[in-house]
C-alpha cells in the first residue's frame, strides 16, 4: 500500500482546479483533436452518406407514437421489411401508412419491461427476418416535485426504460453476435437529459445517462462482431411524451421540434454511424455545457434550476405518461 499523505485540494478551491483542468484539456487536447478530424472525418462522412443504403429489416420499440412512428414512415419503403413493437392498438394505424408506402410490415404488441416476452418476440422476429437494424426506442417519461414521488413512480421507468431497453438491445446483440459476417446496427435512444435535465426529472436521467454509457461500451465492444452501436439523443421533440394530456415537461409547443426532422436526421447519421445523434443540436449544447461544469458549481446551477422548475410547472406528481 502507498503511504501517502492524506492531504487533498481544500473544497472550497476545487472549482477553480477542475475549471483549469477543463481549460487545459480543452485547448491542449479537444480543440486540436476536434480539427483533426474534421479532416479526417468529412470525406468518409460523405463517402459512407453516398455509399450507403437502407437496411433491409428494420426492428423499431416504441413504433406507434411519436419519434418511433415518424422513424417507421421514414424507413418505410418497397423492398424494406418493418418490425413495429408496441404496446398500444396505435400501431395498426402506423402499420397501414407503412404498408402503403410499400414496406413488408410485422406488428408486434408487447411490452418490454416483460423480459420473457420480450426475448421470445425478438427471436420469432429474427428467425424469419434476421434484424439489420434496430431502432431501442420504447421509453416512459416522469418528473416528480415531491419526495413521495420517490416510491410511486421509479420502478415504472426503471423497468422500462433501464431493464426493458437493455433486454431489447442484448438480445439483438447476441443474435447479431452469431452472425459476424452479417453484423448489423443498434441504435439506442437516450436523451440530452443523459447530460443535464432539471432534478425533477431524477429518475428519467437516470435512466438516459445509464443508456448511454452502455451504448458508449457497447460500440467498443461490438466492433469485434461487425455492430455498430449508437446513441440517439434527442432534445424536446413534440410528442405525446411532452405535449400529451399528462406531459411532464411544463413547456408548450413552441419549444418542441418536429418528429420527421428528426426521424430524417437519425436515418442520415446512422448511414454515417455517429456515435451520439442529437437535434436539435442548440439544445444538447446547452446541457453539454451544464454538464461539463465543476460539480459544486453544478450544485449551485443545479439548485437554481431546480427552483425555476418548480415556478413554472406545477408541484404536482404525474409520475408517467
Ligand atoms: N419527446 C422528447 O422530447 C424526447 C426527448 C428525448 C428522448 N426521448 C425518447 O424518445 C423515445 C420515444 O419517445 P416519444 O417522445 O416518441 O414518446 P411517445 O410518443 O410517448 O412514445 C413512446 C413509445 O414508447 C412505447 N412504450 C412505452 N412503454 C412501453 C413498454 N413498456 N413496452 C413497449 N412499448 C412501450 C409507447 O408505446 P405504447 O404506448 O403502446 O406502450 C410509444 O410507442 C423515448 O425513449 C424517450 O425517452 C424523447
Amino acid at each position: 500500500m502507498l503511504n501517502v499523505i492524506p492531504v487533498t485540494v481544500p473544497g472550497y478551491a476545487q472549482p477553480l482546479v477542475e475549471a483549469c483542468t477543463a481549460w487545459l484539456v480543452t485547448t491542449f487536447f479537444s480543440i486540436p483533436v476536434s480539427f483533426f478530424r474534421i479532416f479526417i472525418e468529412a470525406p468518409i462522412d460523405v463517402w459512407r452518406s453516398l455509399s450507403s443504403s437502407d437496411p433491409d429489416v428494420v426492428l423499431i420499440t416504441g413504433a406507434n407514437s411519436g419519434i418511433g412512428a415518424s422513424l417507421a414512415e421514414t424507413y418505410a419503403k418497397p423492398d424494406v421489411t418493418l418490425g413495429l413493437l408496441a404496446r398500444d392498438e396505435r400501431l395498426e394505424l402506423i402499420a397501414e401508412k407503412c404498408r402503403d408506402k410499400g414496406a413488408n410490415v410485422i406488428t408486434i404488441s408487447c411490452d418490454i419491461a416483460n423480459k420473457e416476452d420480450l426475448a421470445g418476440a425478438l427471436i420469432e422476429f429474427d428467425e424469419s427476418n434476421p434484424i439489420d437494424l434496430l431502432i431501442a426506442n420504447a421509453g416512459q417519461a416522469g418528473v416528480t416535485d415531491d419526495g413521495s414521488a420517490w416510491e410511486d413512480s421509479w420502478q415504472g421507468i426503471m423497468d422500462v426504460n433501464l431493464k426493458g431497453t437493455i433486454n431489447t438491445v442484448m438480445t439483438v446483440f447476441k443474435l447479431m453476435e452469431e452472425r459476424p459476417h452479417i453484423g448489423g446496427q443498434i441504435a439506442i435512444t437516450s436523451s440530452v437529459a443523459a447530460w443535464h435535465a432539471p432534478p425533477q426529472l431524477c429518475y428519467y436521467s437516470a435512466t438516459k445517462a445509464a443508456l448511454t454509457s452502455l451504448g458508449r461500451d457497447l460500440r467498443y465492444i461490438g466492433r469485434n462482431y461487425n455492430i455498430k452501436v449508437n446513441v440517439i439523443a434527442p432534445g424536446l421533440i413534440g410528442t405525446r411524451m411532452t405535449l400529451g394530456e399528462r406531459k411532464p415537461y411544463p413547456f408548450s409547443s413552441w419549444f418542441t421540434a418536429s418528429p420527421k426532422n428528426l426521424a430524417n436526421i437519425i436515418r442520415w447519421n446512422l448511414f454515417e454511424d455517429n456515435f451520439v445523434i442529437t437535434w436539435p443540436y442548440h439544445q444538447f449544447l446547452v446541457d453539454l455545457a451544464i454538464s461539463s461544469l465543476p460539480p459544486r458549481v453544478l450544485d449551485s446551477v443545479q439548485w437554481l434550476i431546480g427552483g425555476a422548475w418548480s415556478v413554472v410547472s406545477p408541484a404536482e406528481d404525474k409520475p408517467l405518461t
